[in-house]
């Protein structure tokens, strides 16, 4: 694949709500991006992810766009997003936008007529009605947020189709005028001077048209409906003409969340002439899912598991294109807390340590706000206490399936997306410095001990070392460009990989264990690129090396050394 500028980008996700607050409603907004773009230069990110800004009555915190051409009041006027890309700009940092083309709100104007005059609305076919089966609904399919995908349209015994909430009614990608009005609106923000797009939930825009029953996979009655309605045949032509119509037009990167894609068609996404520049792959992220009838049980897994799962994507990627790696966002739980199972084990270390191995693969880096300060998952008592509203449906369901109140309250907890989004940490202050009043979403309590101006202030700290790490990369062809080999891949305990760049090699080791653990090195003679300890020597030169408790090293193989083995 040709060297393309998108693939040395350090991309930073911010969750608007809760990144800062500007002006003290409780509620981050745009300006208050902008008032941090200091800090996000210092660390030295060069591309943000901003989640949805645009008009929404926030069933879904912006996932539900109830105007695609406004911006939510709540975040700011465009003049403030004008001024955060110019700014921005003059930062070297650029500016992606999350594109939500699935669905709309169920308050966007066109649903609306559609709900006043379901019989005559010319927005009938914008949206993907079937009437009922027998006073049922059309098919026994399970939306991802938990319920039936069909809601009742009024009293007409017809039915919509919903992917993901009931605010959120899936558009008609059948309909070419839905798309020709989606084509419209993409190419007016690109002309806005983004940088591109994270393009959500983008396989879900194909439905089985057959719209036929499949066997319950739960006490509900239900079956997860993304066998009919992920990645389906038909869905090339609309991703083609898509990227055709709009992103093909523009120098621009784009981000696909696309889950459900089978590796051999990872080409058609990513290759060269594919839909987009990068996608995310979900598979290694959910290794601690169960899926089914079983999905609220926590699935055990070991490092090895995690390895097999990371080096087959990565080797994809590898084989078809590009990807855009993570370890975080905010529809995942805080990773100290998933990757590093024992709480005592959570610290400076193993936070450094998985940072530098998700960091250092092959693909664009993405970090997702708060990852860089080691933040973690938060317990909530009550259901009352989340906002998150696949969080609450799947409390009531587990609690329909037989569980008792805790137990619903003990699986949502563990995995709940509101572990990710509770307020960012900027100091001990009030509310973490976030804003002077309460915030939306009840913060973290340990935003005392874990927050920006105490890990600027600690001689060794995550907010330190990621921004080490991140001038590391930028200055290394090496880990930018280089092609990907897995090392040790049957070792326990130990992730560890090399990356080849014409005569450039950097070998990477991850101590996943609480113990110290022996390493061999390969011939040759070696510089310290990146580790979480002190060494004493930045040369190395012994055919062993024994890492410390969840220690990260990166080493430079020296370059007389690689002429040596070629
Ligand atoms: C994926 C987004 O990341 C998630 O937050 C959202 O709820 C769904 N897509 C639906 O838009």
């Amino acid at each position: 694949m040709d060297k393309k500028w998108w693939q040395k980008e350090v991309i930073y996700q911010i969750y608007p709500k809760s990144f800062y607050d500007s002006n003290n409603d409780g509620i981050g907004d745009i300006r208050g991006i902008t008032e941090k773009l200091d800090y996000l230069e210092t660390l030295g990110i060069t591309m943000v992810w901003i989640c949805p800004i645009y008009q929404s009555p926030m069933a879904d915190n912006g996932y539900d766009i109830s105007d695609y051409y406004q911006l939510n009041p709540e975040f700011g006027q465009m003049a403030d997003l004008e001024e955060l890309i110019e700014k921005a700009k003059g930062k070297g940092i650029k500016i992606v936008l999350d594109l939500v083309i699935n669905h709309t709100s169920d308050e966007h104007p066109w649903f609306k007529d559609l709900l006043a005059n379901p019989a005559s609305s010319k927005y009938r076919d914008f949206y993907v009605l079937k009437p009922g089966k027998e006073g049922k609904p059309p098919t026994n399919w399970r939306s991802v947020f938990g319920g039936s995908v069909w809601e009742p349209l009024q009293d007409t015994g017809e039915y919509y189709f919903h992917s993901f909430g009931v605010k959120q009614p899936d558009l008609n990608w059948e309909n070419s005028e839905v798309r020709e009005e989606l084509y419209k609106m993409i190419n007016y923000w690109l002309e806005k001077g983004i940088a591109g797009f994270r393009v959500d939930a983008i396989t879900f825009i194909k439905k089985d048209q057959t719209f036929e029953d499949l066997p319950a996979d739960g006490v509900d009655g239900l079956v997860k409906c993304t066998k009919k309605t992920r990645n389906q045949p038909g869905i090339e032509t609309f991703l083609h003409e898509l990227n055709e119509r709009t992103f093909s037009k523009y120098d621009c990167v784009t981000i696909g969340e696309a889950p459900g894609v089978p590796y051999d068609q990872f080409g058609d996404y990513v290759g060269e002439n594919g839909y987009f520049s990068m996608i995310f792959d979900f598979k290694y992220a959910d290794l601690d899912v169960a899926s089914g009838s079983e999905w609220f049980k926590r699935v055990d897994w070991d490092v090895l598991d995690l390895k097999k799962l990371l080096f087959t994507s990565q080797k994809e990627l590898q084989k078809n294109g590009w990807g855009a790696n993570f370890l975080e966002n905010h529809d995942q739980n805080r990773s100290i807390s998933k990757y590093i199972k024992e709480e005592e084990n959570r610290h400076y270390y193993s936070g450094t340590m998985l940072g530098a191995m998700f960091f250092n693969l092959r693909g664009t880096p993405f970090i997702y706000q708060g990852q860089e300060l080691g933040m973690t998952n938060d317990k909530r008592e009550s259901i009352d206490e989340f906002d998150d509203i696949s969080s609450i449906d799947q409390y009531y369901r587990s609690i329909n399936e037989g569980f008792s109140e805790e137990e619903a309250l003990h699986f949502i907890n563990l995995r709940s997306r509101d572990n990710s989004r509770t307020p960012f940490h900027w100091n001990a202050g009030e509310n973490g410095g976030f804003s002077n009043v309460k915030p939306w979403l009840g913060m973290n309590e340990n935003y005392k001990t874990i927050n920006v101006q105490q890990q600027e202030l600690e001689p060794h700290s995550i907010l330190k070392f990621y921004k080490e790490m991140i001038k590391v990369r930028q200055t290394s062809e090496c880990l930018i460009y280089g092609v990907i080999e897995p090392l040790m891949e049957s070792h326990p305990t130990i992730i560890a990989y090399k990356r080849r760049y014409n005569k450039e090699e950097a070998v990477c080791y991850f101590n996943f264990s609480n113990e110290s653990q022996a390493i061999e090195l390969e011939n040759g003679s070696y510089r310290v690129l990146l580790t979480n300890y002190k060494v004493k020597d930045q040369s190395i030169d012994a055919a062993s090396f024994m890492l410390r408790p969840y220690q990260a090293l990166i080493l430079q193989k020296k370059e007389e050394s690689c002429h040596e083995q070629i």
